[in-house]
């Protein structure tokens, strides 16, 4: 902490008279902006640019959050200097100091412990993972490079934990961020028990919503008992049986590695008439632009074109391979069917809602007691270039860490 005062350069570099590029990648990203800040779909921000001007002319000045690794309100809470030097409202003056100085100050850009509804938790080296309240505390952001990884644009998104089976679909789907219908709000019918948050470890615990509310009906088909206008199984906006989660950064002696702890408490009495129940541990929703799919050969330990193999791992990349994730889950965990990892294209011609998913399922049989029971299941992702992400892959595996049987 005490390396967190740095009274000496700041009323310095106002007078230089250098301009500030307000757009930097440091404190700015069109994608996080517009997801993140619900209330401005009502300004149509239909382009990456009109974001950007929305931000310029009003989003500085009422401090809004516009990437997740920054916060102007946050910087401000983090660091006493800063406040006395530009005032608790200083917004600009924040974001042009963080701009100039982040690099040679190393200060972090956000307030450790959360604020606002936002908590983030970094390794300290570029790579940055947040949750909301309005997500009930799932992840609905990861910056690595300056990126935006994670899309966001509802709450059936972001990089979270769901529960459905073979058969109802998303009409019997508890869902950790939130449900269908709390896309056009500020909130989540999910019911947030506690967000904890401390260097580089997010954990959080959730009574999830189940995707559609009690008493409306399902859109589209979604496993043969769920198809368009089959009404909702729950009879409940929640679930009563909670979700939890431990996440950290930094695994397998790598930083780029992230290791996501689920725990799934099943109880109650679910439809009757399904097989298995499936637990997404987790699902990872990323931007649009995140296209390129991939498995990883543990024989060759390279990257292949997705080979539509359930039990390889995945990845996802740009088409330029500088930024890429990739889903890996040890075998010999508590699932009475393979594991299961899956990966999709969702395109779409709105810039935001476009989408592409991995995720790693386990399973369970219907369980005839009606508990609770609690499943918990290890998984890592790894994030960086494509080539980054196959050099932790190999690793993960080279240590020990066994592929399922498949
Ligand atoms: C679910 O679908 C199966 C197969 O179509 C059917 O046999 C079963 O009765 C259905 N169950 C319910 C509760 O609708
Ligand atoms: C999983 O969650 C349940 C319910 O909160 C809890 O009783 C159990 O201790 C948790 N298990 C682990 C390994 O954290």
């Amino acid at each position: 902490m005490a390396l967190e005062i740095f009274p000496i350069f700041l009323f310095v570099w106002g007078t230089l008279g250098e301009t500030v590029d307000y757009t930097s990648n440091l404190v700015f990203d069109p994608l996080f902006y517009v997801q993140t800040n619900y209330d401005l779909q009502l300004h149509h921000l239909t382009s990456p640019s009109a974001a950007r001007t929305h931000w310029l002319d009003y989003g500085i000045d009422e401090g809004r959050q516009a990437c997740g690794s920054f916060h102007s309100k946050q910087y401000i809470e983090r660091y006493p200097d800063i406040k006395i030097a530009f005032g608790a409202t200083g917004y600009r003056e924040a974001i042009g100091h963080f701009i100039r100085f982040q690099a040679s100050e190393a200060r972090l850009g956000y307030k450790e412990g959360g604020l606002d509804g936002r908590w983030t938790i970094s390794n300290g080296n570029g790579l940055y993972l947040s949750a909301s309240e309005r997500m009930a505390g799932a992840v609905d952001s990861l910056v690595w490079n300056h990126k935006e990884f994670i899309n966001a644009y509802d709450h059936g998104r972001e990089l979270q934990m769901a529960i459905n089976t073979d058969t109802f679909g998303e009409c019997y789907n508890p869902t950790e961020a939130g449900g269908r219908d709390d896309g056009n709000t500020m909130g989540t019918k999910s019911r947030s028990q506690w967000v904890h948050v401390a260097g580089n470890v997010l954990q959080s615990e959730v009574l999830p919503s189940y995707w559609l509310r009690a008493e409306s009906t399902q859109s589209h088909s979604s496993g043969g008992n769920c198809t368009r206008g089959s009404p909702a199984l729950n009879t409940n906006d929640y679930y009563h049986y909670p979700m939890s989660k431990r996440v950290t950064i930094g695994c397998g002696g790598m930083q780029n590695c992230i290791e996501f702890i689920s725990n799934f408490t099943i109880g109650g009495r679910w439809p009757e008439g399904f097989g298995y129940m499936q637990m997404e541990s987790p699902t990872g929703y990323l931007a649009g632009d995140f296209t390129e799919k991939y498995s990883f050969n543990p024989e060759t330990n390279q990257m292949i074109p997705y080979a539509n193999n359930p039990h390889l791992p995945v990845a996802l990349a740009t088409t330029d391979g500088n930024y890429a994730m990739g889903a890996y889950a040890p075998g010999e965990q508590d699932t009475d069917v393979p594991m299961t990892y899956w990966a999709i294209n969702f395109p779409s011609g709105q810039w935001n809602a476009a989408t592409n998913k991995w995720n790693i399922v386990f399973r369970k049989h219907r369980q005839e007691d009606p508990g609770p029971h609690s499943f918990v299941y290890r998984a890592y992702f790894c994030v960086g270039t494509l080539s980054d992400v196959r050099t932790c892959l190999a690793t993960l595996h080279g240590n020990g860490e066994t592929l399922p049987v498949g």
